[in-house]
């Protein structure tokens, strides 16, 4: 129980609409659990860079360091050129502030359709750790000859043993607190990435005997695609580079339903960390009220969880798991059978019963 400072960056399209309705839950929970919030709301995003050409003020980041946590909505705006505002923000975000874990949960709610046959909760429910200040995100590269038909366009990914290590620690970590299957798989392409890949799993080996309770497994990248969808219940928790983690992240959240559902929190275990629903400001959906608040709830309940507010951070989870089962008729945008703000009332409610 506690007061916490928390930044909300509501961002762009639906961002708005999903951030209003996770802060409806958290306000739910407060009473019950005695937390106070102080919450800051910053406007950054699409439209301001349109307003005034600004994409995210030192200043700001700057200010940023000083919270407890970040709620971000969604930062991608149908004007603005690809890779502006994502760099800008939310990739600035993650590297400056050296949120160097994603972790992203693949969990099948009850109630949920799953386009896996055969598969329901029981064999869905794992957590992906993407490591999140390195890799093919750096940006190292350029291009030679630019625009002439003699172009070469190179670009790096950096490993550093430091960088890799501090991710499969915080893996190993994770994996045995959680408790599950005890079981820790490192994806990579050791096959063809006789370099990065191959720090990876000398570090992984290196590691494992360390945690003499974790069984270890490897699978290559574009295998652990197939598993993922044949057999999702062979993972517990999954460790894997920046690009990879980006990837397999978006086949996580198809099979738990959707973007609808999928959180993702930016962790620095050391610093300050930022949650956000992952499935982008789905500018089409923007003011209509259709859009699924889950993930953005899912977010707010792993910033709980982080803050050390263990029994909000349950009741949110209850609360999710209810609404999902018995309420709404389905994930997906305009097929809830209630609206945005109906889904957070609802889901308000049961959280702050469930407390
Ligand atoms: C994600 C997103 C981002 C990423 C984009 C918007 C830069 O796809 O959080 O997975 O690639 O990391
Ligand atoms: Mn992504």
């Amino acid at each position: 129980m506690g007061s916490h400072k928390i930044a909300v960056i509501p961002g762009d399209g639906t961002g708005p609409e999903v951030v209003a309705e996770g802060l409806k839950v958290l306000n739910a929970v407060a009473g019950p659990a005695g937390i106070k919030y102080d919450f800051t709301h910053y406007d950054l995003g699409g439209e301001r860079y349109k307003r005034t050409g600004e994409i995210l003020p030192d200043s700001v980041i700057d200010e940023l360091r000083r919270f407890d946590a970040i709620y971000l909505g969604a930062i991608g705006h149908p004007d603005v050129a690809p890779g502006i505002l994502e760099k800008g923000i939310l990739l600035r975000a993650r590297f400056e502030l050296d949120q160097y874990i994603n972790l992203r949960p693949v969990v099948l709610y009850p109630g949920v359709d799953c386009p896996l046959k055969g598969k329901g909760p029981e064999q869905i429910d794992f957590v992906v750790i993407r490591e999140n200040t390195e890799g093919m995100y750096v940006g190292a590269g350029g291009f030679h000859k630019h625009g002439t038909i003699d172009e070469v366009a190179v670009q790096t990914s950096i490993n550093t043993r430091k960088g890799v290590d501090r991710c499969l620690k915080y893996a190993f970590e994770l994996t045995r607190r959680r408790n599950r299957d005890k079981k820790l798989t490192l994806v990579a392409k050791t096959n063809v990435l006789t370099f990065a890949s191959n720090l990876w799993f000398r570090a992984f080996e290196a590691m494992a005997p360390q945690y003499p309770d974790i069984a270890t497994d490897y699978a290559h990248v574009d295998a652990t695609c197939m598993w993922f969808v044949k057999n999702p219940e062979w993972f517990d928790v999954v460790v894997t580079d920046n690009l990879f983690g980006d990837i397999i992240t978006d086949l996580g959240a198809i099979i738990q339903g959707g973007m609808g559902v999928a959180a993702g929190g930016n962790i620095n275990p050391e610093g300050v960390s930022m949650f956000e629903p992952i499935g982008g400001s789905a500018p089409k959906y923007t003011g209509l009220a259709v859009v699924n608040p889950i993930a953005a709830i899912a977010a707010a309940q792993m910033m709980l969880e982080t803050l050390g507010e263990t029994r909000a951070a349950k009741a949110v989870d209850g609360a999710i798991r209810k609404a999902a089962a018995h309420d709404m008729k389905s994930m997906a945008a305009g097929k809830m059978g209630m609206s945005t703000h109906q889904v957070g009332d609802l889901i308000a409610k049961y959280a702050a019963d469930l407390v």
